[in-house]
């Protein structure tokens, strides 16, 4: 297949752009440089600048595009509605719109679009987000779901080592525990987050296996910043000593965040059949992937990946 990979210079999509490449024939477009240890075709353009998307998407005539670009940070997007309503929904409208019928559109959305009221949300619960992000974002799905008959909206939490031009959550995190410095983890936060890794590997077998419309793909176990940070530690051997338990209603953050993200991916497991991974087993991964090349961290998983799909995949019952 030919595959369009938009954000490819960022944590996910730069992961898919070195997952898929032995497979597929992958092209990629972000505003920042390919960072990956093996040669890629990155090619570098402001998909929000006029033209861009109307010149090169056509052009290139993708079977598959995974929409990864976006304004992911949920304090940029609340101080900047209009940029984060143009580059979450206007970049993907105009996107959704310039692709050929028989093109697969992959948009990966958020957790951030559920009111956070109630832990693992199913695809049956109506959105209700709480902040610019995750309106922003669910317009996207809207988007999508409007101009791309054949389209795989992919709700998710995951987290990773990136190119380290942008800190992720969980760098900082890990950053923190190995210097000592003094940081507040929430103790009332809850989410399902998953190793980038194992996203990409299960992403896949979406993708490859047909399936279409609305799917949660997250981590199987629901746990708070606080016991993310508890895990962390334990299979990185740091300590905690430095670390407040602290409350996300006392911290100063411009978007007020829904207390429970968590997602339940029960839809995904029954449609594939693939395993979730807990919590600690993915973090012992991003542990051990630490020092890898990108090339090294994917290569491995795709072995781990065939020999589970055989496992997985065989009939149940
Ligand atoms: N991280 C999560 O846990 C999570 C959870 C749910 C959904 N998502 C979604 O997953 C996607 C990927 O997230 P990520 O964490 O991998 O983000 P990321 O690391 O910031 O990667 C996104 C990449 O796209 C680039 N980009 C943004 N707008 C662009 C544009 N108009 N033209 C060209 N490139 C553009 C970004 O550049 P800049 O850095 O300059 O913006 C960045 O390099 C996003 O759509 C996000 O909303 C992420």
């Amino acid at each position: 297949m030919k595959v369009l990979v938009t954000g490819a210079s960022g944590l996910l999509g730069g992961h898919l752009v070195a997952a898929l490449s032995g497979r597929h024939q992958v092209v990629g477009i972000d505003r920042h440089p390919w960072w990956g240890d093996r040669p890629a075709d990155v090619r570098v353009a402001d998909l929000g600048a006029p033209g861009v998307i109307a010149d090169m998407v056509p052009a290139l005539g993708p079977d598959v595009v995974i929409h990864c670009a976006g304004l992911v940070s949920v304090d940029a997007c609340e101080r900047d509605p209009a940029l984060a309503y143009a580059c979450n929904a206007g970049v993907t409208r105009t996107l959704a719109r310039a692709l050929r019928p028989e093109c697969l559109f992959v948009y990966i959305a958020t957790d951030g679009i559920f009111n956070g009221d109630a832990p693992f949300a199913t695809e049956e619960q109506l959105p209700c987000p709480r902040t610019v992000y995750g309106r922003s974002k669910l317009q996207g799905e809207w988007e999508v779901a409007l101009a791309c008959r054949r389209h795989l909206i992919v709700r998710t939490n995951f987290y990773g080592w990136s190119s380290g031009r942008k800190q992720t959550a969980a760098e900082w995190l890990y950053r923190v525990l190995e210097s000592g410095e003094a940081a507040t983890l929430f103790t009332d936060f809850f989410y399902t987050p998953m190793y980038v890794v194992d996203f990409v590997e299960r992403l896949q077998f979406l993708i490859e296996g047909g399936h279409r419309g609305i799917v949660h793909l997250a981590g199987r176990d629901r746990v708070s910043k606080a016991q993310f940070a508890t895990l962390l530690a334990e299979a990185a051997g740091l300590s905690l000593e430095h670390v407040r338990w602290g409350s996300v209603e006392d911290a100063p953050l411009a978007a007020a965040r829904p207390k429970d993200m968590s997602l339940s991916s029960e839809h995904f497991r029954r449609l594939t059949g693939a395993n979730l991974p807990g919590c600690r087993a993915g973090l012992r991964r991003f542990v051990a992937d630490r020092h890898c090349p990108l090339s090294a961290r994917v290569e491995g998983r795709r072995e781990l990946g065939r020999a589970r799909r055989q496992v997985l995949r065989a009939p149940r019952g």
